[in-house]
């Protein structure tokens, strides 16, 4: 994880890199630092100032507003800790012991052990604890042995160093690196994490993630694996990973919006959970226009053949987006009849099933980088293309919100969910977007295979083009009264997650999203199963949430409530008001749906729930403790 950002131009660097890394804090927040290395003639020239910070962004600007960084070069940092507690002293960037050259990096360098215990017994002494801190000590060993050998210092030379050293850092990493002995020059590396140059006017810029360059630029030049480049004020000279010279012309960025602000809403969670009508609303525009007809329900980009000859899917995807996965595979397997199975990526990875021919195998990720899920599907794609039987040949489909990173870059097939940039760390319309995504699936793979009859499928889009409408109510409904509940958890340390069939997974979400903000202990379990052990966790201080949705399994999910209430516990429904559901303590009422697009509207109190109750105990909740928006480290 952890963002960076570099700068080389005419202007100061230090604003630049500060603005940049602003919008990269999702990545991260947890340190950040910045070095500038001062180019202008004079005295000052070659003086590199290197600030560092622990906690959030507004440390670290505080403090270069104090003491300065002065430059038009420059490397910025925003951590998220893997190595080493996040303390200043592991801050990025670190540097070498004669302080000239300064790095940030982002991934993991998993032999960084041995080059440590190499580095240390040639007598260098290390002040962090970071994996990060190997790569200026090598790179400064190069250099001091090129200088031997009679070279003087350039571009040229840095660049140098960073390729032989690249090549013994074992991981996935991006990197960025300056020297103050040679302030016109910054060298970028990328293996296996995401790096982009955008070429600003007199500058250029380089970082993990568009929008910390769309400010600046919608000219880019996306990095390639195993990439390394010479960034100078005149230009950019790029080499793949064998030293040879590329060239490649750049891209024009788009559907990259500045990072939104947050309107009047107190919180950028709160703001994106109030989007989801407007994200129903552009996806059923997309891709439900109402002239299609029974035979092809949905919009999508994909040709007939896509369809065609798949007897199964797998799922690979973490946390919420594996949520999402979830209810994908319920409506896949019940309402399209293919056998679906989800897993999660970091699973999958080393311990994947054996293989199965014809099957179609979808990454989920609303950031498109998560490490985990870009390398279990490569793995697939790698195992599915050694085999001799075209019968296993990889199929493969990528659901993401943003389709301009990795994941569209791994995987042939997209669908790009529109959700618009989503900045708090928990994901809520994006969740809403992915489900979605799975709807238009689960349609068009019934029609093709004949699995649901006509006006079964234009029932279920018929209903879909309601949705709308009726998250906008709900969601205005759901703020107030979730707001109106949460003073009622101030106490609270465990609360139990029930729901069944379609909404398991949404008892699993509503777990998830109260544990990551809230920091409550919250588990969800299917309904059925709490007999089987976690009711004894039950007493009057657990509150238990159950989602009981009219259906096949309405009357078991009100028993197996009957069941909490029976042991004290409080309890709380997400269900339809009625005689039924007289049997709650307090009720969150969802409109009557069927049961196939009730996930869609369940979700929206688990969203609100924990929002208010993170709120109501004044808890960062766009950026909660420990965590980061994208999770590009295994
Ligand atoms: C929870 C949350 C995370 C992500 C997970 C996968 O609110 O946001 O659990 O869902 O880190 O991220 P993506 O979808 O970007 O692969």
């Amino acid at each position: 994880m952890c963002g960076i950002v570099a700068v080389i131009g005419s202007r100061e660097a230090a604003p630049l890199l500060l603005e940049g890394l602003k919008q990269l804090e999702y990545r991260g927040y947890d340190s950040a630092g910045l070095a500038t290395v001062a180019s202008s003639l004079g005295d000052s020239k070659g003086v590199m100032t290197c600030q560092r910070a622990a906690g959030k962004l507004v440390n670290l600007s505080a403090l270069v507003e104090e003491k300065g960084a002065a430059g038009n070069l420059g490397i910025g940092h925003t951590r998220w800790a893997t190595h080493g507690k996040p303390e200043e002293r592991n801050a990025h960037p670190h540097r070498d012991q004669s302080a000239e050259i300064a790095v940030v990096q982002n991934g993991i360098i998993e032999n960084y052990r041995l080059l440590k215990e190499e580095l240390q017994r040639e007598g260098v002494s290390f002040v962090s604890d970071t994996d990060t801190e190997v790569i200026p000590h090598l790179i400064a060993k190069e250099v001091h042995e090129m200088k031997l050998g009679g070279r003087n210092d350039s571009g040229a030379m840095l660049l140098a160093a960073v390729q032989k050293v690249s090549a013994r850092l074992a991981g996935a990493y991006a990197l960025a690196v300056v020297w103050s002995r040679i302030p016109d020059a910054l060298v970028v590396a990328r293996r296996q994490a995401p790096l982009l140059i955008g070429l600003g006017e007199g500058e250029f810029l380089c970082a993990s993630d568009t929008p910390a360059l769309a400010g600046f630029t919608r000219t880019i030049l996306p990095m390639e694996d195993g990439e390394v480049a010479l960034l100078t004020p005149l230009g950019i000279e790029l080499y793949d990973s064998q030293g040879n010279r590329k060239q490649r012309s750049p891209e024009l960025l788009s559907g990259i919006d500045h990072l939104a602000d947050k309107r009047n809403f107190r919180h950028y969670m709160l703001k994106e959970i109030h989007e989801q009508p407007e994200t129903a609303e552009l996806w059923v525009s997309r891709h439900l226009p109402a002239d299609l007809s029974a035979r092809t329900p949905v919009a999508f980009p994909f040709e007939d053949s896509f369809y065609q000859g798949i007897d199964r899917v797998q799922i690979l995807a973490c946390g919420t987006s594996r949520h999402a996965a979830l209810v994908g595979a319920h409506l896949l397997e019940q309402f399209a009849g293919i056998p679906t199975s989800v897993f999660y990526a970091s699973e999958f990875r080393y311990a994947p099933p054996p293989l199965v021919p014809h099957t179609l195998t979808i990454g989920v990720t609303q950031s498109g980088e998560t490490a985990d899920t870009l390398a279990a599907l490569l793995m697939e794609a790698n195992r599915r293309d050694a085999h001799v039987d075209k019968a296993y040949a990889p199929r493969l489909l990528g659901i993401t919100n943003r389709s301009e990173s990795s994941i569209a870059r791994q995987v042939p097939n997209i669908l790009d969910i529109g959700a618009g940039i989503e900045i708090g760390v928990a994901a809520t319309k994006t969740f809403l977007g992915q489900l979605l995504s799975f709807y238009g699936l689960a349609l068009m793979f019934a029609a093709r295979r004949r699995s649901r009859s006509d006006e079964e499928i234009m029932q279920l889009s018929c209903e879909l083009r309601a949705v709308p409408n009726q998250l906008r109510l709900l969601v205005k409904k759901h703020d107030r009264l979730s707001e109106e509940l949460a003073p009622r958890f101030a106490e609270t340390q465990d609360v139990i997650f029930l729901g069944r069939g379609i909404n398991y997974p949404i008892a699993l979400e509503g777990a998830l999203k109260l544990k990551e903000i809230s920091y409550i202990h919250a588990e969800g379990y299917p309904a059925g199963e709490m007999k089987h052990g976690p009711i004894a966790l039950l007493d009057p201080r657990v509150p238990v949430i159950s989602i009981a949705t009219p259906g096949k399994v309405f009357d078991k999910v009100l028993s197996n409530a009957q069941e909490a209430k029976a042991r004290d516990a409080q309890l709380f429904g997400v269900a339809p008001e009625g005689p039924d559901t007289e049997i709650f303590d307090a009720l969150l009422p969802l409109p009557e749906v069927s049961e196939w697009i009730s996930p869609l509207f369940s979700v929206v109190p688990m969203q609100l729930l924990s929002y208010h109750i993170a709120a109501h105990r004044g808890l960062d909740v766009d950026q909660p403790r420990n965590l980061a928006k994208s999770v590009t480290v295994e």
